[in-house]
């Protein structure tokens, strides 16, 4: 695991702007998980401007997002594809036909969860999985108690959870209680996780991924298994680190040597 400390949010965004853009350079028809949440949105906005000033093409790139509300369909205005249209899609010079999202409104998304895990084999695999960290642990919305092992399905959304995402909610509609996301064992396919985490109320999730036990009760700790696994954070989110001053030694100011 290589743990990066940025200063602030807007360097750690810019960290992980870079990565992406140097997996999209080395490889330019790269396949690339994406997540959503706010964590993403100025990630999101640098990575547009960057295309649009020259930075790396999304013209070959295909991408898989991590989940999709179950219930909502891609028109649908809190629909995970609509974030991904808005914030990014839209923006970009990327093939529409080649961005994939579960489609929360299948008939049947139980046959909708295999459908997209075998999409994303037969495209390869991915090649960058970029991740953010729900507060109580969860990546993708595999929450807390989700199999290590896990493959796409369908999840139960904790009341934390939909009490977080209720913002992006008005008061009048229903928040969605089940999402179609990728297995904790699918990110773990990647042949490479990033997975960016910021801000003082992500402190708990983010010791406990990086120092805590490998255990099902903490998703993201699976991340510890992973050959090659990039936690990019801010000073605010490292705060309850035991080893803060270690990582800081090994990759001062957040810069990524290879030797770990
Ligand atoms: C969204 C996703 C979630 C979020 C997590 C953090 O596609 O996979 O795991 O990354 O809930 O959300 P924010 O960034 O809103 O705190």
């Amino acid at each position: 695991m290589k743990v990066l400390i940025l200063e602030t949010a807007d360097t750690a965004q810019e960290r992980v702007v870079s990565l992406i853009a140097q997996t999209m350079r080395d490889k330019p028809n790269a396949v690339l998980g994406l997540a959503t949440g706010g964590t993403m949105l100025p990630v999101y906005e640098k990575l547009v401007a960057l295309n649009k000033s020259g930075g790396p093409s999304f013209r070959d790139v295909t991408t898989f997002n991590l989940d999709e509300y179950v219930g909502l369909g891609p028109d649908h205005p809190q629909s995970y594809r609509s974030y991904m249209n808005d914030v990014l899609f839209g923006k970009v010079d990327i093939n529409l036909q080649r961005t994939h999202l579960p489609r929360g409104d299948a008939r049947n998304p139980e046959d909708e969860a295999l459908r997209y895990e075998a999409a994303i084999a037969q495209c390869g695999g991915l090649d960058l999985q970029l991740l953010g960290l729900g507060h109580n642990g969860h990546i993708g919305f595999n929450e807390p108690t989700s199999s290590l092992k896990s493959r796409t399905r369908i999840k139960t959304l904790t009341k934390e959870t939909r009490d977080a995402n209720s913002r992006y909610f008005r008061a009048d509609e229903t928040i969605p209680t089940f999402a179609i996301t990728m297995g904790v064992g699918t990110i773990l396919d990647a042949r490479h996780c990033l997975l960016l985490a910021t801000g003082t109320q992500k402190a708990d999730a983010v010791a406990a991924m990086i120092e805590g036990p490998l255990a099902a009760v903490c998703p993201a700790s699976a991340l510890q298994l992973h050959p090659k696994a990039t936690i990019v954070i801010d000073m605010a989110a490292a705060a309850k680190l035991k080893l803060l001053d270690y990582y800081l030694h090994v990759h001062p100011d957040g810069t990524a040597r290879e030797i770990v």
